[in-house]
Order: C-alpha cells, then sequence, then structure tokens
C-alpha cells in the first residue's frame, strides 16, 4: 500500500545533516562521508526506518546506509532515527533516496560494505517482473561489485515464493547459504534478532518470517 504524502518530509530531510541528496556524487567516497572508518553496513528498502534506527543504536561500532525509493517514507524514517538517538543527529547513519535497482551507479569497488540487510522487499510475484526483486541474480551481481571478499547478505521476507527463488538466486550467483529457516521467530537462531516493521506486521499475524544468511565467496 502507497503511503500517504508528507508534505513536511522533504524539507526536513533537506536540513538532515545526515541526508545525502546526491547519492551519485557519493559514488566511491561513502567510507568518507562518516566521522569513524568502522565496517559500513546497508539497509536496501529501509522503509520507516524501525529497524535501522534500532540496530545503528546497539552498533555504535558500525556505519550504516539507509536506502529507499521514497523522500515520503525516508522522512518517517528520519523521525524514528531522532526518536531512537533522543534528538541527538547520528554519526553512523546516511540516508539516501536512490532506487536500488540501479545500486551501480552510486557504489562502486572502494565503498567497501560489509553486510547489506534485504528485509521485506517487494516480491513482484509476476514472472515477467521477477528481475526487478532486490534478490534477483541481475541484483546480486551489482552487489558483488561492492561487497567485501567474505561479506554477507541478511535477507528476510514472509512470501515463500520469493524465498524459495532467491535461495536459487544466492546460489546461482555464487554465495553460500549459511543459515536458513522458514520460522525464524519458532527457530534456534540465537543472535539477537532486532525486528524489522513488516516483521512485526507478518509475524503478528501468524506468518512465518523466512530468514537466510548468504555469504559472498
Ligand atoms: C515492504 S517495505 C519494507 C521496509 C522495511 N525493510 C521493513 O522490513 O519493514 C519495502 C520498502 O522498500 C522500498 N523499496 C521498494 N523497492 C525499492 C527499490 N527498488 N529501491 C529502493 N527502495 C525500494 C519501499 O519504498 C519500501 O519502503
Amino acid at each position: 500500500m502507497r503511503m500517504r504524502r508528507k508534505p513536511w518530509a522533504r524539507p526536513e530531510l533537506s536540513k538532515c545533516e545526515y541526508y545525502i541528496k546526491n547519492p551519485c556524487d557519493a559514488k566511491g567516497k561513502w567510507l568518507n562521508l562518516f566521522e569513524k572508518a568502522q565496517p559500513l553496513h546497508l539497509e536496501l528498502g529501509c522503509g520507516k526506518g524501525v529497524f535501522l534506527s534500532r540496530l545503528a543504536r546497539c552498533n555504535l561500532d558500525v556505519n550504516f546506509i539507509g536506502i529507499d525509493m521514497s523522500d515520503d517514507i525516508l522522512g518517517v524514517a528520519r523521525r524514528n532515527i531522532e526518536k531512537e538517538f533522543e534528538g541527538i543527529s547520528p554519526k553512523n547513519i546516511l540516508l539516501t533516496r536512490y532506487n536500488v535497482e540501479y545500486c551501480d551507479k552510486i557504489f562502486d569497488s572502494n565503498d567497501i560494505v560489509d553486510r547489506i540487510y534485504i528485509y521485506f522487499c517487494n516480491p513482484w510475484p509476476r514472472p515477467r517482473h521477477h528481475k526487478k526483486r532486490l534478490t534477483h541474480f541481475r541484483q546480486l551481481d551489482k552487489y558483488k561489485n561492492f561487497l567485501n571478499k567474505n561479506g554477507i547478505i541478511h535477507f528476510k521476507t514472509d512470501d515463500d515464493s520469493l524465498f524459495s527463488d532467491s535461495k536459487k538466486y544466492f546460489e546461482s550467483s555464487g554465495f553460500k547459504i549459511e543459515y536458513i529457516t522458514h520460522d525464524l521467530h519458532n527457530s534456534e537462531y540465537e543472535e539477537n534478532n532486532l525486528l524489522s516493521e513488516h516483521e512485526i506486521l507478518f509475524s503478528n499475524q501468524g506468518i512465518p518470517i523466512k530468514f537466510l544468511i548468504a555469504r559472498a565467496v
């Protein structure tokens, strides 16, 4: 469902010191845009930043970039981040608006990324739209250009067919599946699982959360 327009989102983002207005200009230079040199993680399709804000607050020793294609949604993400950081601008988050399908225009091999989160991306159920999926092998090939050697991708979805297809995309693109579960909340996964907005939404409806970790080899 499309989010209602937020007239305040663009004005607030334009004043936000951690919102990158022209991500193409940052290509190859993302690491230099953070105050501290530390590992870089990306969330693709970060939505309202529910997961990103908590993750960044719990991991101040990691730099994060949240990307979404909607300014209205990023405006809400900015407010959620400010809330999580109690009104202080975080030093370890950058937000930017871009269509991840074209991520090769904003990242290159100098932007060494250690981890990518893809949580509840659009399942694009029609076969002719599959190439728009953020886990499609066409996308995975692009991510490999800036994902560190041995870097990992965390992928979660509620959608069975996107999940089984994505497993194949990862394997055929040379990723090793290190962990996989079809019901994360009833699994033995031991890491602290921070919930995203859609993870809360779907699990409250009793839909099992599918989750995998794939490593670039
Ligand atoms: C279903 S929401 C999931 C949000 C969040 N990851 C979560 O788990 O709650 C999908 C988000 O991805 C964004 N999105 C979809 N396709 C995208 C693309 N090609 N590039 C960037 N963002 C995209 C949408 O605007 C939306 O905010």
